[in-house]
This record gives C-alpha cells, sequence and structure tokens, in this order.
C-alpha cells in the first residue's frame, strides 16, 4: 500500500492502536497489516496480540475429548482464566510499549473482556472486578471497533475452521461491545467488507486522527500528550 502521508504526525499523535469486536470481524487480520503497513512507512510500530487464552484452551480441550474450553472449565472458570490471561498479555504489551517506545498495534484490549463478560452472561460484580483489575492499563490513542454483521463474522469463522462460535454468541458479542460505555469513543469501521475495504477505512480514519478538528470528538479518544518517536 501507498505510504501513509500523514506517517510522522501518527508517529507524534498516536502510540498504541486497538482493534476490538466480535470474532470473526478480523481484528487479527487488520492489526497485522496495519503493523506491518505502519511500520513500511517509517514508524516503529509493532502487532501485539492480547489473547485470553480460550483458543488455546479450546485445543487442549480437543485433546482430551471436550467440545471446547468452556466444557473443559465451566463458564465462569474459563472467564476467570480469560480475564486473568488477557490481563498479563495487557501487562506485557504495556510494558514492551514503554521499554521500547513502539507503537502497539493491539489485537484485542481490556474492553473486549468486559465483552465477553457481558456476552456469556457473567454477574455485574464478575465486570466490576475486571474494570477494578483493569484500570491500571490507559486507553488507548484510538480504538478501532470492527463492526461486522454477526452472519458475515460466522461465516469466516466457519471458514477459518480452528474454532467454531453459535450465532446467538455473536449476536450476544455485537450487542455487548454496543452496551459498553466505552462505545461512545470507538472509533467504528464497517468491517463487512474486503479486507483492502477494511483495511482502508482504518487509514483514512487513522489520517483523520492527526487533524483534530476533521474528526467528530465524540467518535474518538484524546491522545495522551505528544510523545516524540525515536
Ligand atoms: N474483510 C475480510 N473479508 C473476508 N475474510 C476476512 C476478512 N478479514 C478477515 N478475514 C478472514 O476471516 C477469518 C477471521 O478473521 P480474523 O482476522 O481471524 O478475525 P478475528 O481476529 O476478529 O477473530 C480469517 O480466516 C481471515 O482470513
Ligand atoms: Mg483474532
Amino acid at each position: 500500500m501507498a505510504l501513509l502521508p500523514q506517517s510522522p504526525r501518527i508517529g507524534r499523535r498516536v502510540r498504541t492502536i486497538a482493534l476490538v469486536g466480535i470474532d470473526g470481524s478480523g481484528k487479527t487480520t487488520q492489526a497485522h497489516r496495519l503493523a506491518a503497513e505502519l511500520a513500511a512507512a517509517g514508524l516503529p510500530a509493532v502487532y501485539r496480540r492480547n489473547a485470553g487464552g480460550r483458543h488455546w484452551f479450546g485445543r487442549v480441550a480437543g485433546l482430551v475429548g471436550k467440545e471446547d474450553a468452556e466444557q473443559l472449565l465451566g463458564r465462569r472458570g474459563m472467564l476467570g482464566v480469560e480475564s486473568v490471561l488477557r490481563w498479563l498479555a495487557i501487562a506485557r504489551t504495556m510494558l514492551r510499549r514503554m521499554i521500547r517506545r513502539d507503537i502497539a498495534v493491539m489485537d484485542r484490549y481490556a474492553v473486549c473482556q468486559y465483552a465477553s463478560l457481558r456476552a456469556r452472561g457473567a454477574r455485574p460484580a464478575a465486570e466490576r472486578r475486571a474494570r477494578l483489575a483493569y484500570r491500571l492499563f490507559p486507553r488507548p490513542d484510538v480504538t478501532f471497533l470492527l463492526a461486522v454483521d454477526p452472519e458475515v463474522a460466522h461465516e469466516r469463522i466457519e471458514r477459518r475452521g480452528y474454532d467454531h462460535e453459535s450465532m446467538d454468541y455473536l449476536w450476544a458479542a455485537t450487542k455487548a461491545y454496543e452496551s459498553l460505555p466505552e462505545y461512545r469513543d470507538f472509533v467504528v469501521i464497517d468491517a463487512n467488507g474486503t479486507p483492502d475495504e477494511v483495511s482502508a477505512a482504518i487509514h483514512a480514519e487513522l489520517a483523520a486522527f492527526t487533524e483534530p478538528a476533521a474528526v467528530p470528538a465524540a467518535r474518538r479518544t484524546e491522545p495522551e500528550p505528544l510523545q516524540a518517536c525515536p
């Protein structure tokens, strides 16, 4: 792709970019692409995965003859493990970002845990505990919500072939993201198109992000104070 004309400004304004959304929305695909494209434009951008271990436990579950991670650990057990593992993953990402002064392109962030808890019907106390534990992590400079129709996401997940999600869950997860208090700060990207179309939409929003007046205030988070990139 063409180098970003505003890339030095992006580097000064944006140090953490989070991609969030339901399974199959294309987070991993787009986070890899974005990190590679920003790096190709000369920025110290790196892909960071903030996984919660559900996929890994799903594979272990398969090995011992269980259907999925929840059958292995129980619904609440898996939510607890996921909350801890994602916390550790984000802590590692933030530590690396501090030490290396990277631009972190994050595949999932704290809000994904709150959405997971809501979508899986956890009690409000569980989300309160998670929010207490995760409050130490700063808000990303920009959070892209990849908004995709659950049917499209379902079809992609089936095509990906290594896990399964029910339509009920994908609908619940969509509603969960929309119900989060953080939703108003998300930059919502239509993620139903081709990877190139989604990528172009992300780049257009990122470019707009360097022109504060051009971006509706309600749709983005305030950037951290300017920090020079090495
Ligand atoms: N825009 C897109 N159009 C069609 N397929 C896509 C698109 N983005 C990703 N995919 C494919 O769909 C599957 C799910 O994408 P992935 O990036 O793993 O989503 P997520 O990380 O949000 O679960 C993968 O097989 C990926 O190659
Ligand atoms: Mg993924």
